[in-house]
């Protein structure tokens, strides 16, 4: 339990890595929690700092989530058979392993949110949730890609297409062939990026949330 739990913690230091913040700080000296919609993420570093550092930021924060994952396996699987001086029986995960790359996923998504590098502040989640999903389950990744690349193409809402990619990817993953545990940690992910998205729900509902390549707030 002592090795799930450290393991579990490196998830969530991976996912609390401030990308946003960090090119915020390097590029142009600012907190980018003090402009735009006050997140970390991909979508207000495009607002606040351009095109490509925005590109970088969405790809890296795509990676703390593979990474997450895949390290989770990993440390799960091999490093706690190698700790009790077995060899690992299987290169999948089975039982309790699955809860774990779970778990790991939920605290990569927990550490972009609520970073600990930055008093528990960060992003919402959906570039880093993107990548658990593509880690844990491929075809519900490229399916809540799409639902997001069609929505953002004919609303250029980012926030919109991130919860409704958020929703596919409960929908897909209660419908395709799942374990239990990929379930669990797709619909309670997805429902966390729902949940961080309150303040763009708001906008929506009154109609001020800005469009793609509109900075105002
Ligand atoms: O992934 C975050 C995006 O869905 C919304 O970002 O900055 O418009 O609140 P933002």
């Amino acid at each position: 339990w002592a090795a799930n739990a450290v393991g579990l913690a490196i998830a969530y230091l991976l996912g609390s890595i401030p990308t946003g913040y960090l090119a915020g700080r390097l590029l142009k000296g600012i907190d980018i929690r003090e402009h735009g919609s006050k997140s970390t993420g991909a979508t207000n570093v495009l607002r606040t700092l351009g095109k490509w550092p925005a590109l970088a930021v969405l790809l890296v924060d795509v990676l703390k989530g593979v990474t997450a994952v895949v390290f989770a396996r990993w440390w799960s699987i091999g490093f706690s058979s190698w700790l009790v001086g077995s060899s690992p029986s299987t290169a999948e995960p089975q039982g309790l392993e699955f809860w774990i790359v779970c778990l790991a996923g939920l605290a990569a998504l927990s550490g972009h949110g609520r970073s600990i590098w930055l008093n528990f502040t960060g992003g919402k989640s959906a570039a880093t949730g993107l990548g658990v999903l593509l880690a844990v389950s491929w075809p519900v990744g490229l399916g809540a890609a799409g639902v997001f690349g069609l929505t953002l193409a004919s609303s250029r809402i980012v926030s919109l297409s991130s919860m409704l990619a958020a929703l596919m990817a409960i929908a897909l993953v209660c419908v395709l062939e799942q374990p239990l545990p990929y379930r669990l940690l797709v619909i309670a992910g997805g429902m966390y990026v729902i949940a961080r998205h309150r303040a763009n729900i708001q906008r929506l509902l009154s109609g001020t949330e800005p469009r793609l390549g509109q900075s105002s707030f």
